[in-house]
C-alpha cells in the first residue's frame, strides 16, 4: 500500500506540497492551526496568488466536483498523526525581531504538537529552511515525545521551489535532497518521488547536516549572484558602462551561466534576505563566522539599491521630492507573485512616500498585501491611473503586463515623461521613441 502523507503547514510551501502529493497519486492530509487558511483550502481555494495551484488544488480536494477527492484538511493533530505514514513539515522559519537568526519557534511547535501524538510508526520530514544542527535537536525531541517511541523516525528534505513557478518546481523538481539516518527512511522518500526520480530528478542522499546546508548554501549562492551583478551595475554607473551588455557578455561563460544576473534594485521576499541572515548568525554560533562575512556584503550592496532607486528618483524630480507625484509599478517581490514580504518595490515606495512624495502604486496582483503593509500609500486600479499626473514613473516589478504597455497612451496620462527601470526589463527604445526619458539601473543614458 502506497503511504499516507499528511503536510504540516499550508503556507506556499505546505499548500503547494499537499497539491502536488495528490496529484503524485497520494492519500494526503494538510493540517494547519489558522482555521480560515483551512476554510478556504477545503473549498480548493489558495491562500495566495501562484499561478496553477487553484486548479491542482481543485482537481484533488475532497467534496469538489469531479476531483480526485485524495486531499482534505484538517486542524487535528491526533486526526493527522493517525492519518499519516509520513508526515511532512513545511512551516515557516522567519527572520527574528530585532535579529539575524531565524525564528525557529514554529517547527519546534509543530514538530512538538505531532510529536505527542504519534502512537504508530511514522517518518517525520522536515522541509522548512532551518539553522544546520535543527534536525539533530529535533530528531532527539521527538524520540523523546512520541509514545511510539523508536517507531518514529526524522528526516530532512530541502525544499527548492521559486514562487511563481512553485507547481512546476514541486512535480519537477530539479534535484531532491534527503538527510536521513536510517535505509528504511530513504526507502520511503524514494518511494513518494519515485514519479520525479524515474523523469530524472537526481536524488541525493546526505546526513542531517549537508541537507540542511544544501538550502542556505544554495540560497546564498543565488544571493551572491545578484549582488555580484549589482556591483557590477554600480561600477558601471561609476565609469559609463552598461551592466545588462556585461551580463549578457559575462553569461556566455557556461562556467558563470546567464541566469541569476539581472542587475536592479536587488532581491527580497521570504527566503533569500533572511536566509542569508540567519546562515550569518549560525555561522557565528558554530564559530565560523568569518567563513560567512561575505554575506554582509552582499546584503549591503543589496540593500544599497533600494537607496540608489530612491536617489535615481529624487534627481528626476529635481532635488526634493516635497510635493511631487511618483507613479509605483510593481509592489510584489517579483512577478507573478502577490508576495511582499521584504519587496524592494515596496520598500522604495515606501522611502520616497516617507521622504514627502505622494505615491501611487499599482501590482496586477500584490494590492492587497501591499495595502496591508503600507496602507498610507496610493493605490491604482491600473498602470495607467498609477501613471496620471505623475512627475517619474517606476518601474520596480517585472510584470509582463509593464511590457506590454503603450508608452504613448501612458505619456498623454502622465505628468512629464520620465521612467526610470528599476528591472531592466522594458524595452527602452520604444519608451524613448514615445518622447520619455529613460534612465535604467547601471546603463548609460544615451
Ligand atoms: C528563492 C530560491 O530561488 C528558491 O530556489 C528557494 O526554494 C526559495 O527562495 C526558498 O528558499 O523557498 P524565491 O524567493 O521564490 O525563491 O525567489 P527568486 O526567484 O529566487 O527571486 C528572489 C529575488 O531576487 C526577487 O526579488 C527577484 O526579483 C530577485 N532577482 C532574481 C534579481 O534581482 N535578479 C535576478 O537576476 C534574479
Amino acid at each position: 500500500m502506497a503511504p499516507k502523507i499528511t503536510v504540516i503547514g499550508t503556507g506556499y510551501l505546505g499548500a503547494t506540497h499537499a497539491a502536488a502529493m495528490a496529484e503524485l497519486g497520494f492519500e494526503v492530509l494538510g493540517l494547519d492551526v489558522d482555521a480560515e487558511k483551512i476554510a478556504r483550502l477545503s473549498r480548493g481555494e489558495t491562500p495566495m496568488y501562484e499561478p496553477g495551484l487553484q486548479e491542482l488544488l481543485r482537481r484533488h480536494v475532497e467534496g469538489i466536483e469531479g476531483a480526485s477527492g485524495r486531499l482534505r484538511f484538517t486542524r487535528d493533530w491526533a486526526e493527522a498523526a493517525d492519518f499519516g505514514d509520513i508526515h511532512f513539515v513545511c512551516v515557516n522559519t522567519p527572520q527574528k525581531q530585532g535579529e539575524y537568526a531565524c525564528d525557529m519557534s514554529y517547527v519546534n511547535a509543530a514538530m512538538d504538537s505531532l510529536a505527542k501524538e504519534l502512537r504508530r510508526p511514522a517518518l517525520v520530514v522536515g522541509k522548512s529552511t532551518v539553522p544546520v544542527g535543527s534536525a539533530e535537536r529535533i530528531a532527539a525531541r521527538i524520540a523523546a515525545l512520541a509514545p511510539a517511541g523508536d517507531g518514529v523516525e526524522l528526516a530532512w528534505n530541502p525544499e527548492f521551489l521559486r514562487e511563481g513557478f512553485a507547481v512546476a518546481d514541486t512535480l519537477h523538481p530539479d534535484r531532491i535532497v534527503v538527510g536521513v539516518r536510517s535505509a528504511h527512511a530513504e526507502k520511503l522518500l524514494r518511494e513518494v518521488y519515485a514519479t520525479p526520480v524515474a523523469e530524472g530528478s537526481p536524488f541525493i542522499v546526505t546526513d542531517f547536516p549537508t541537507a540542511e546546508l544544501v538550502k542556505t548554501a544554495a540560497n546564498s549562492f543565488l544571493a551572491t549572484k545578484i549582488s555580484f551583478i549589482n556591483a557590477m551595475a554600480e561600477i558601471c554607473e561609476a565609469s559609463g558602462g552598461d551592466v545588462v551588455k556585461l551580463a549578457e557578455a559575462i553569461g556566455h561563460d557556461e562556467r558563470i551561466g546567464r541566469k541569476f544576473l539581472r542587475a536592479g534594485i536587488g532581491f527580497g521576499g521570504g527566503c533569500l534576505p533572511k536566509d542569508i541572515r540567519a546562515f550569518m548568525a549560525r555561522a557565528g554560533e558554530l564559530g565560523a563566522d568569518q567563513a560567512l562575512t561575505f554575506l554582509r556584503e552582499i546584503d549591503s550592496v543589496n540593500m544599497r539599491r533600494r537607496g540608489r532607486m530612491v536617489e535615481m528618483a529624487r534627481d528626476a524630480v529635481g532635488d526634493s521630492f516635497l510635493g511631487t507625484r511618483v507613479a509605483v509599478l510593481g509592489a510584489a517581490f517579483k512577478p507573478d507573485s502577490d508576495d511582499v514580504r521584504d519587496s524592494p518595490a515596496l520598500n522604495v515606495a515606501g522611502q520616497i512616500h516617507l521622504q514627502g512624495a505622494q505615491v501611487t502604486v499599482y501590482d496586477p496582483k500584490g494590492m492587497d498585501n501591499a495595502r496591508r503593509v503600507f496602507p498610507t500609500l496610493g493605490y491604482a486600479p491600473s498602470a495607467l491611473d498609477a501613471v496620471r499626473g505623475a512627475d517619474v514613473v517606476l518601474h520596480l516589478t517585472e510584470w509582463s503586463e509593464f511590457r506590454d504597455l503603450d508608452p504613448e497612451e501612458l505619456g498623454a496620462a502622465a505628468g512629464r515623461r520620465i521612467l526610470l527601470d528599476g528591472r531592466n526589463a522594458l524595452d527602452a527604445a520604444r519608451w524613448r521613441a514615445a518622447g520619455w526619458t529613460v534612465r535604467a539601473m547601471g546603463r548609460p543614458q544615451p
